[in-house]
């Protein structure tokens, strides 16, 4: 009897080990990989002067969801990714950044996805997709910023709880946004001045991208390839834009709605426009493999 419940005993102790050691070479393993350096360069980025821009720059970070995601004031919130358990991600607040980054500091972390301390962004935050925003866009925005008052808002950082650390490792999260991105990649040009489909191109890189991938990209799940909207007149295309509602007014997924509604409202009729032509223009290229 004696030496069985030795025995357990040990046994016991054994799995306790065990597992006390996977966890701590998982812990330390997602630890490193969040502390990843990237060594992307600060470039200069000239932040422009003047009412005319600070509205432009409201309207381009209302289209591109900066208060979506960092609250009304830009104030930052705790920001519930679609990653599922384990993963706390944590919009800062934007006001205070844009006072303490530099303007090359801050544009790298929106288009690189490299903080100030060279780690990555996480992907919650949509880099990958800003990268192609023209440097003009990029100075009207931070010029925007910069001219709301200061909040006393969210500074977190994101987390992993312990759940989250195993399916890191696993693989089970979306890596951070810094790896996603081509750091060396031309941008697409605005075209501010170009054909209507070099101009669609654009606004569909820097933006619609988000959500509908690119180039094995990270996609929210259900995204169409964007070649649909060729299927739609003008009119019914205009009508997505404006109201979130689609070619045969069928109930669709809330983000195209609400992005619909809440963000592409601002768009210009002629950048509603060109982002038609362009999809249009599509049509005659050849597909793309593996998007
Ligand atoms: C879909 C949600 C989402 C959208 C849209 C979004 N952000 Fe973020 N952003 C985040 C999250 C979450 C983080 C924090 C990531 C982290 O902790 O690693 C973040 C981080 C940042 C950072 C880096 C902060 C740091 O600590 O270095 C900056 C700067 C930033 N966002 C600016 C913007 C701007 C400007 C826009 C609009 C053009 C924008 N974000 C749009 C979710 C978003
Ligand atoms: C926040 C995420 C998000 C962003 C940003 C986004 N979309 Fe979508 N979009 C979706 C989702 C999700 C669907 C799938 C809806 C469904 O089928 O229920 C969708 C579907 C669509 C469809 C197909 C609608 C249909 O008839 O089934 C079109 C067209 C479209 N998006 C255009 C765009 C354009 C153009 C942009 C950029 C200007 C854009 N989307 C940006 C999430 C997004």
């Amino acid at each position: 009897m004696k030496s069985n419940s030795y025995r357990l005993e040990w046994l016991l102790l054994i799995v306790m080990g065990l597992a006390l050691a996977v966890t701590l070479y998982v812990y330390i393993r997602a630890k490193a990989e969040l502390q990843q350096q990237f060594d992307v360069p600060l470039t200069a980025l000239e932040v422009p002067a003047g009412a005319e821009v600070i509205a432009e720059g409201e309207r381009l970070a209302t289209i591109r969801g900066c208060f979506w995601c960092h609250g009304q004031a830009l104030e930052g919130q705790e920001y519930f990714t679609e990653a599922g358990p384990g993963i706390i991600a944590v919009a800062p607040d934007l006001t205070r950044e844009v006072r303490t980054y530099s303007p090359a500091e801050f544009s790298r972390a929106v288009r690189h996805g490299v903080k100030r301390d060279g780690t990555s962004v996480q992907p919650a935050m949509p880099s990958f997709a800003f990268y192609n925003m023209s440097d003009a866009d990029m100075g009207a925005i931070i010029a925007y910023i910069q001219s709301l008052p200061e909040q006393d808002g969210y500074l977190g950082q994101f987390r992993l709880l312990p759940t989250g650390w195993f399916r890191w490792v696993a693989g089970k999260l979306p890596p951070p946004a810094a790896l996603l991105i081509d750091h060396d990649a031309p941008r697409v040009p605005p075209a501010v001045s170009g054909s209507q489909e070099e101009r669609g191109r654009y606004l569909a890189e820097s933006i619609c991208t988000e959500c509908h991938g690119d180039n094995g990209r990270l996609r929210v799940p259900n995204t169409p390839d964007l070649r649909i909207a060729a299927a739609y007149t003008r009119e019914d295309f205009f009508r997505l834009m404006r109201t979130g509602i689609p070619m045969g007014e069928r109930e669709i997924d809330y983000h195209m709605k609400d992005v619909s509604k809440y963000r592409y409202t601002h768009f210009t009729d002629e950048e509603v426009d060109a982002l038609y032509t362009y999809f249009h223009s599509m049509l005659d290229a050849p597909a793309e493999s593996g998007s």
